[in-house]
């Protein structure tokens, strides 16, 4: 008994999205209780209507829980198999559930609900990985390593140091996301179909009902706006982008040229003809689905550009990229928590490539500013000496005082208490590198997941 459902004339597979907005369905089914129980309150139905339609929808959320539920693809969509399942369930009375609602605001509904709960799964895999950085920095908090630029050793810096960056980077993400979600936390039910409804709902009782913190402004935004998704998917590319580049340098040190790290073999392959191979799968899929996540992004902004208000069909092509890059994050931050916390660092490898080369050469610089040379003065004394000690293949270790001089009278024997602990030492400012900075920084990231509140 469909009453009211006309088969569409053009065919099913390209016009049906229940193979992917299936997953709407736990959302569906509670914006349509909500509704119901609404159009009862303010008598627009009866309460004994409004119970068996609320009876069958629960039936109906049970049968789609166990794997049950019929879904037919001539049906088009979940709100349309999830209604003309209520019309079996509990007969002709399901015609009323529609009343004072339309799918435009029925859609817009259950995407923002699905989006509340994939924000929440969003942030909690942000944190997993916060977590494994903020483990890693600590368990290694005095290792030293070579920073650079240009991926040219530059200075020495803490291990800590790096991995908290990284930290800061996804705190800004999480920033991002909770933004995200004051405009997503918006009720649009009640707009209709574009233009209101002509009954006297109670919206705010919707609003509270679904959890939603206020109600839309303008039916015809409330229906045609996909901002919303928008920026979830620009926030997502930015999460990416981060776990991409965390990636890139994960799988530069676990290189046999770097062997600074080594990642735990469930993340990493052997290679079905090479068997020296440790391949860091995970961490080249993390970076590989940074594409389609902005692919995704690109997608959205598309769709939407050339839509006049309100609602057009093009907007059913929303929802598989949101699913797509829901999943493809959520996903990679796990795998990306994962591998951080069970890598293990070589901090002897470390600790050499911090010392090894030209890396003092700044902090040879700074020295003779300390004696009274200009800056500038100083930073071509050291190039040069640090040319000639690459011409005669010598460390600046094993440069001679003499020798030294022959750049600047000014150098004396303290040159040889510089060592990548004295340089990592000096860089005492606020946000540096220098021990006791990164102590307190260690401290701060633990006090922001500790205000952030558990997982
Ligand atoms: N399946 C549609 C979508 O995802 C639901 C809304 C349909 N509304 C309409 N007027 N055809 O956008």
């Amino acid at each position: 008994m469909r009453a009211n459902h006309k088969r569409s004339k053009t065919p099913a597979y390209y016009t049906a999205s229940i193979a992917y907005d299936r997953r709407l369905a736990k959302y569906d089914i509670a914006g349509s209780v909500a509704h119901a129980r609404m159009l009862a309150k303010q008598g627009i139905i009866s309460e004994k209507d409004a119970e068996l339609i609320i009876m069958g929808l629960v039936a109906i959320r049970q049968e789609i829980e166990q794997g049950q539920f019929p879904f037919k693809e001539e049906l088009e969509d979940i709100h349309m198999n999830i209604e003309a399942r209520l019309f079996e369930k509990a007969g002709d009375v399901a015609g009323k559930l529609h009343t004072a609602r339309s799918r435009n605001d029925q859609v817009a509904v259950d995407v923002r609900l699905f989006l509340k709960d994939a924000i929440k799964d969003s942030a909690r895999g942000i944190r997993g990985l916060q977590e494994a950085l903020l483990k890693q920095a600590e368990a290694n908090r005095d290792a030293l390593m070579p920073g650079y630029t240009h991926l040219q050793r530059a200075q020495p810096i803490l291990f800590a140091h790096h991995m908290l960056a990284y930290f800061h980077m996804l705190q800004r993400d999480m920033g991002r996301f909770q933004d995200c979600l004051r405009r997503v936390d918006m009720l649009p039910l009640g707009s209709g179909a574009l233009a209101g409804v002509p009954y006297l709902v109670d919206r705010e009782f919707l609003a509270k009902e679904l959890g939603f913190a206020r109600i839309s402004e303008n039916s015809m935004d409330a229906v045609a706006d996909r901002d919303f998704i928008a920026e979830y998917q620009a926030t997502a590319a930015i999460t990416m982008m981060h776990l991409s580049r965390l990636c890139e340098e994960l799988i530069l040190w676990s290189t046999e040229e770097f062997g600074f790290i080594k990642l735990s073999n469930e993340y990493t392959t052997g290679s079905s003809i090479m068997p020296q191979k440790r391949n860091p799968d995970m961490a080249e899929l993390a970076r590989g689905k940074t594409g389609r996540v902005y692919g995704n992004l690109i997608g959205i902004l598309t769709l939407l550009k050339g839509l006049p208000l309100t609602y057009n069909r093009d907007l059913q092509e929303d929802k598989e990229g949101l699913f797509d890059t829901v999943d493809t994050m959520v996903s990679s931050l796990e795998a990306c928590g994962g591998m951080v916390e069970s890598l293990t660092v070589n901090r002897d490898k470390l600790a050499k490539a911090a010392g090894e080369g030209y890396i003092l050469a700044t902090d040879l610089a700074d020295y003779l500013v300390s004696k009274g040379v200009p800056f500038r003065q100083a930073h071509g004394q050291v190039k040069a000496l640090v040319e000639y000690a690459m011409e005669c293949g010598k460390s600046l270790r094993e440069l001679s005082l003499p020798e030294y001089q022959r750049f600047s009278p000014k150098f004396d024997a303290g040159v040889y208490e510089i060592t990548p602990q004295s340089a990592v030492e000096a860089r005492d400012v606020p946000g540096g590198t220098s021990p006791k900075q990164v102590q307190r920084a260690l401290a701060q990231a633990k006090r922001i997941l500790e205000e952030q509140g558990g997982r």
